[in-house]
């Protein structure tokens, strides 16, 4: 090998290294490698989303920063891979808003049930003042927060029986994410809500140690949830953001053209998968129904909104109620 060659091939991505550690930019040439892990498959919303991110970050760097893909839990469950984004020894990650809460609490108060009317409602929240505040919040614990991406409103599904109301739900199994805002709404409907990190959960279902889990259509269908669930009730309980972080290792190794590439991406990335959601919302309960699920359409959803009344007085005590009425009166 020539001098040059053991040069590129062995110097240059020690000395990448080296600035990262030490916090500083890379130098001009410097390869920078993001692992991006994500939950689901390639072909989901957070798949969608992350190439779209890889694509614009790629392009905008003339291939200095390239993202490898780690989907489908290949690195852990989502707090996991938060954990390691903290660490810095993995650089990016897109996840739901149900495990933020466990690092930034406050993220809780967009899991609080019904309370976004529609995807342009929740888009518009998240996009403006509000949602830039909460993502600000992820520096004091020591993530990088580009942008809100997201999943849809999540469904319930189940395998003992169809749920056509809040009576029905009484005593199922429900898997629930991590999150204490989603407990406490499983518990007031008097389900048996169980929390599980999502890799276990398909075996569950197989199993039947639990009956049922909730997820928006872009997992149901993508994770092919039919192959494991008989009934869907289009609950749509609660919207479900997603976000799109970055190690704080990984930021301050970048010059200020490189941080722009990143958050630029990040939003192109916010764009797929929504793109992804809107599509999916489209003709995801078709393909289900032809994939054998038994889908209650659930057009009027005021039990179940009535239902959780008493959870409010718990989601007032634990967030800012002037929060909750600025999110819900956002037009
Ligand atoms: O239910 C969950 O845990 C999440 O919605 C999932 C499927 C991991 C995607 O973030």
């Amino acid at each position: 090998m020539s001098l040059i060659k053991t040069f590129l091939t062995q110097q240059v991505p020690a000395i990448a290294l080296a600035c990262a550690a030490f916090g500083m930019a890379a130098p001009a040439g410097a390869q920078t490698e993001v692992k991006i892990g994500y939950a689901l498959a390639v072909n989901s919303h957070y798949g969608a989303g992350a190439k779209a991110w890889a694509d614009s970050v790629e392009q905008a760097t003339g291939g200095k920063v390239k993202f490898k893909h780690f989907p489908n839990s290949a690195l852990g469950g989502e707090r996991e891979m938060v954990e390691s984004v903290q660490l810095g020894t993995l650089e990016a990650v897109i996840v739901s808003s149900g495990t933020l809460s466990n690092f930034v609490p406050e993220v809780g108060v967009a899991d609080i049930p019904f309370l976004f009317r529609d995807l342009a409602h929740a888009r518009k929240v998240l996009d403006g003042p509000i949602g830039q505040d909460l993502l600000a919040k992820f520096r004091s614990r020591n993530l990088i927060a580009l942008a809100w991406g997201e999943q849809g409103f999540r469904h319930l599904t189940n395998s003992k029986r169809a749920v056509n109301g809040p009576a029905d739900m009484k005593g199922l199994k429900i898997r629930t994410m991590e999150n204490p805002v989603h407990l406490t709404a499983f518990r007031t409907l008097g389900a048996a809500p169980t929390p599980m990190a999502w890799p276990e959960v398909i075996g569950a279902l197989q199993q039947g140690t639990i009956d049922g889990q909730e997820n928006p259509m872009s997992v149901i269908v993508s994770a092919k949830l039919a192959e494991v669930q008989k009934h869907l009730t289009l609950t749509g309980h609660v919207y479900s953001p997603a976000a799109l972080l970055v190690s704080t290792k990984l930021w301050n190794s970048l010059d200020d053209a490189g941080k722009k590439a990143l958050t630029d991406g990040a939003r192109t990335g916010v764009v797929a998968m929504r793109a992804y959601v809107d599509d999916v919302e489209r003709r995801g309960v078709e393909a289900v129904r032809a994939a054998g699920m038994q889908v209650i359409e659930l057009r009027d959803r005021s039990a179940f909104q009535k239902a959780l009344e008493p959870a409010y007085k718990q989601y007032y005590s634990r967030y800012d109620k002037a929060l909750i009425d600025s999110i819900a009166n956002t037009r």
